[in-house]
């Protein structure tokens, strides 16, 4: 990884952070998400709701049994009984969570197991493989597609597109304040001998150029920008003070939004959710990377081999969905979509199963806010 990192500074000179963070994640060979089928749980890098155990999947399948039921009663009124409803889940990396939302609807709600496909959304081949080895009990009812085109030919999404933990994973451009001069610039990364280090770029990125200058046509990120307060608080900001900007992460809900045709579109992870772009209490930004469970310091170290990841902005996200016609239904905490969840889970015991001190022992960890229960959010957008 490091001598195609190398190698390709050396044609091309300085990369933005995206590009550094596209290749040491997602290189087909070499990328860390290539490489490690166990970078998730107690033998990986970082845990995540999957990795606490079944709960999660399960509190999803009733969660999405519940909808695709709505779904299918309004199909049926309008003569449409028959038409197939999908659960579309992005990232879904080992099969994991699938695997644990297809054997609760499986189990307890056969009815919609008959009718519902399970796509998942995959670039990569060879996590498809790792996913296909693990789910196929489940036999013609997962589909799989490498991108967007693909779903939209299948005749796109009547259902629910979901994704745990995938929007933190996409390559962030990195952008700094220059109090002196009064403007942005984009920090890159260059190599020195054996390492790799920050370098300030001769130019913003074309993905970010528009954005840094709020008097230019500001392009994707338009009315989240207008909304917030970016622009007129760049002034004011300290020398120094990190923006990262996703686009990937925007394009790709877009995307996702346009896709659905009917349905919930929802995605938990962690970000800023106080609706503005610059996060006051972020200034050194909010990259960082991770091994065997701990912070480490030097984010372009051994990349490959290391997980990289960055706060969501939701105000940015919400606004890529609602471009794209949705509604939006709530940002919330997870610990409150899970409560709620999990309240009417108790009310129709038979339904969902008991729930067995395992069970309880999981949703403390989902759910409380020293866990994961306030770290995380979930935002949730519809089209009727
Ligand atoms: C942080 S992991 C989360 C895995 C899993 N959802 C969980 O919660 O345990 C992010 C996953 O998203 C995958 N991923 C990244 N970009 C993707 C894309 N464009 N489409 C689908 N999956 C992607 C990564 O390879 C990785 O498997």
């Amino acid at each position: 990884m490091e001598e195609i990192l190398r190698e390709e500074i050396a044609r091309c000179g300085p990369l933005p952070c995206a590009r550094f963070m596209e290749l040491a994640l997602y290189h087909p060979e070499h990328g860390y998400y290539e490489r490690n089928r166990a970078a998730v749980g107690q033998r990986g890098d970082f845990y995540t709701s999957v990795s606490v155990g079944e709960l999660f999947g399960q509190l999803l399948a009733f969660q999405f049994a519940e909808w695709l039921t709505e779904l299918g009663t309004r199909n049926a009124e309008r003569g449409m009984a028959d038409a197939p409803l999908q659960v579309v889940e992005a990232g879904a990396h080992d099969g994991q969570l699938a695997e644990d939302i297809l054997l609760w609807l499986r189990k307890r709600r056969p009815d919609l197991m008959d009718r519902v496909e399970y796509w998942i959304l995959d670039p990569s081949e060879r996590r498809q493989e790792w996913q296909r080895g693990r789910l196929s009990m489940f036999g013609s009812r997962v589909r799989w597609f490498a991108n967007w085109g693909e779903v939209q030919q299948a005749g796109g999404v009547t259902g629910v597109i979901f994704a745990n933990e995938l929007l933190d994973a996409f390559p962030v451009h990195r952008l700094a304040w220059s109090a002196a001069e009064q403007r942005w610039f984009e920090w890159g990364v260059r190599s020195m001998g054996e390492r790799f280090i920050w370098t300030r770029l001769p130019e913003l990125h074309a993905n970010v150029a528009a954005l840094a200058q709020p008097s230019a046509a500001l392009g994707n990120l338009d009315e989240a920008l207008r909304e917030s307060s970016w622009a007129s608080l760049a002034p004011v900001l300290p020398d120094g003070f990190i923006l990262e900007l996703a686009p990937f992460a925007e394009l790709w809900w877009n995307i996702a939004a346009q896709s659905l045709r009917a349905g919930k579109l929802l995605t938990f992870d962690y970000g800023h959710t106080t609706g503005e772009v610059i996060n006051p209490t972020k200034p050194a930004g909010t990259l960082r990377a991770y091994r065997d469970h701990q912070l480490v310091d030097d984010i372009l170290a051994a990349p490959g081999t290391q997980d990289i990841t960055a706060h969501v902005s939701f105000a940015v996200i919400t606004h890529a969905g609602e471009r794209a016609g949705l509604a939006t239904t709530e940002l919330t905490e997870q610990s409150r979509f899970l409560t709620r969840i999990a309240q009417r889970t108790m009310q129709q015991p038979a339904a969902f199963g008991e729930w067995t001190r395992e069970r309880g022992r999981q949703f403390q960890t989902l759910a409380h806010p020293d866990h994961l229960g306030r770290s995380f959010s979930a935002l949730l957008q519809e089209r009727a």
